[in-house]
């Protein structure tokens, strides 16, 4: 069960906006997990996808006079495209307008209504469009949504109610019993206190407009949004329709979201899925929010940053890179054009990018390019392979526990040991003295095996680096195909390989940003 395929997810976003370095921070942090894990040799299903129903959607699609659908069509395109931008590896992309997914949501609703679980009511009460939440009038701050801080409309309809005041109990002693089921634990601690606090039924169908999935057994209703969204994460590997992918599939290992739709997942999802006697998902993470030179992201600031701005001018990888090391995924962080541009030059272009050149550069001088025999290790090679063998598990074990800033600390760590020992064992010098070819063979060999096992740390994150140093290094077939743990074994490089001086992997940049000056 879930042991066979690896299954990680992203939220599915709402259509009404494009996405922004908020939103792309939960898919990049998936992809990295996933691309990992497929380094490892597990097959991994990455999902992310669209939430396309909902008031807010429809009221979008309004405003532009348009219909839902065609407003929902026009807008995809520009998660598919950012994702590409992005080298985003998902297996599958859903939308919540699509037949296989409204489907697995019939069947699902059907299930929980045959169980008992669900009742037809009458909802009496506040609701926040833009987050698409029913609140009660002691959660409003200030008569506003708590989350949003946007004005509640005031609703009155006949709803259909899911029974999640009976699954209180054995969500909150499931989340009780597996401390690693909610990350991480400061939120877990308040996911505790609000089940504790007691929970309501929760309306999952709405009367007032029709942009939803038809509720099979009552025309008159279309599925809450969120009722909806949630299924998506089954939707996707066919329960109720193919048994044996859901199976195989089933439970997701991660769900990971962002921190203000953590209840929706730890309470509400939990609860779904007891009611259906489904497994439960391995782990649920929420990860902090990023602010913008110290402010919340807005329209109305104008202070939206899009990932394609940063691209084009630092690169793919130096994006990757930036936001899994600046930030500690379980908090808050400050994006900075300043911090982006400083940390560029110093770990990208300087530590790693020089790195890479000047070794190249030294096998080509004096060694035509040619990887050279390792020849019998010193003191200092086995320092060197003893560091990149430290680096190598803590970078695993912190990326397993989403601490990505962490493992590229300690990647850098051992990018700064591949520095000290080409700068100690000074090639330069070795070159100058005939007597010396076996000692400037070893530390050439050494340098290159160096950097062979920071391509393949930092593949994860950063691909099409990994791949690039792969390539110069002149290693056959593409990093994709080198097998984790096996291929990181000190000394798996061959001699002999051609090696070649690529373009810099991050040319230095001159000119600090505006805000750094
Ligand atoms: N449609 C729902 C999710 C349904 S999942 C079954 C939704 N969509 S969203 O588009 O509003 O947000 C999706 C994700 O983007 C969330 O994980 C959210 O935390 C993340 N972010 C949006 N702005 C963000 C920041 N400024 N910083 C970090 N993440 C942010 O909610």
């Amino acid at each position: 069960m879930g042991d066979d395929v690896f299954y990680i997810t992203t939220p599915i976003y709402y259509v009404n906006d494009v996405p922004h370095i908020g939103t792309a921070y939960t898919t990049l942090a998936a992809d990295v997990v996933a691309r990992f894990k497929r380094q490892q040799g597990r097959e991994v299903f990455f999902l992310t996808g669209v939430d396309e129903h909902g008031q807010k959607v429809a009221l979008a699609a309004a405003e532009k006079n348009e219909s839902p659908q065609a407003w929902v069509d026009s807008i995809v395109s520009h998660f598919t495209d950012t994702w590409e931008l992005l080298n985003i590896s998902n297996d599958d992309f859903i939308r919540t307008t699509q037949n296989r997914h409204a489907k697995v949501a019939q069947i699902f609703i059907e299930r929980l209504k045959e169980k008992g679980d669900v009742y037809l009511g009458s909802y009496e009460g506040w609701y926040c469009v833009h987050d698409e939440t029913f609140l009660l009038s002691s959660q409003l701050t200030e008569g506003a949504c708590p989350e949003c801080r946007r004005p509640v409309d005031w609703v009155k309809e006949e709803n259909y109610f899911f029974r999640l005041s009976k699954y209180a109990e054995p969500v909150l002693k499931y989340i009780e019993d597996h401390p690693d089921f909610v990350q991480p634990e400061s939120r877990r601690n308040e996911v505790v206190s609000f089940i504790k606090s007691g929970l309501e039924d929760q309306s999952i169908t709405r009367t007032s407009f029709t942009w939803g999935i038809p509720c099979p057994f009552d025309a008159r209703h279309v599925m809450y949004v969120w009722f909806d969204a949630l299924l998506n994460y089954l939707s996707a590997v066919d329960y109720g329709t193919d048994d044996a992918r859901f199976e195989r599939t089933w439970p997701a290992n991660w769900h990971l979201m962002g921190k203000e739709i953590l209840r929706f997942h730890a309470v509400i999802w939990p609860a779904m899925l007891m009611a259906a006697d489904l497994p439960m998902p391995e782990h649920i993470f929420a990860h902090g929010w990023l602010t913008v030179e110290g402010k919340k992201m807005s329209k109305s600031l104008g202070n939206v940053v899009r990932p394609d701005v940063i691209v084009d001018e630092y690169g793919v990888d130096a994006y990757r890179y930036y936001f899994m090391r600046e930030f500690s995924f379980g908090v808050d962080g400050n994006f900075s054009m300043r911090t982006l541009f400083t940390r560029y030059n110093a770990d990208l272009a300087n530590d790693l990018g020089n790195l890479e050149s000047r070794v190249l550069t030294m096998v080509s001088k004096y060694r035509e390019g040619l990887v050279p025999e390792p020849g019998e290790p010193g003191d200092e090679e086995l320092v060197l392979r003893q560091r990149a063998e430290a680096a190598l598990a803590a970078a695993t074990a912190s990326i397993e526990a989403l601490a990505f800033n962490e493992a590229l600390a300690e990647i850098w760590e051992f990018v700064h040991a591949v520095n000290r020992y080409v700068d100690v064992s000074a090639p330069w010098a070795l070159a100058k003295d005939e007597a010396l070819r076996v000692d400037l063979d070893r530390v050439l060999y050494n340098s290159i095996e160096g950097l062979r096992q920071i391509a393949l740390m930092i593949y994860p994150y950063m691909p099409s680096s990994a791949g690039k140093i792969w390539e110069h290094i002149g290693i056959e077939g593409p990093i994709t195909s080198a097998a984790m743990p096996e291929a990181g074994s000190w000394g798996g490089l061959a001699s002999g390989l051609k090696t070649a001086r690529g373009d810099a992997l991050f040319p230095r940049k001159m000119e600090a940003p505006a805000e750094a000056t």
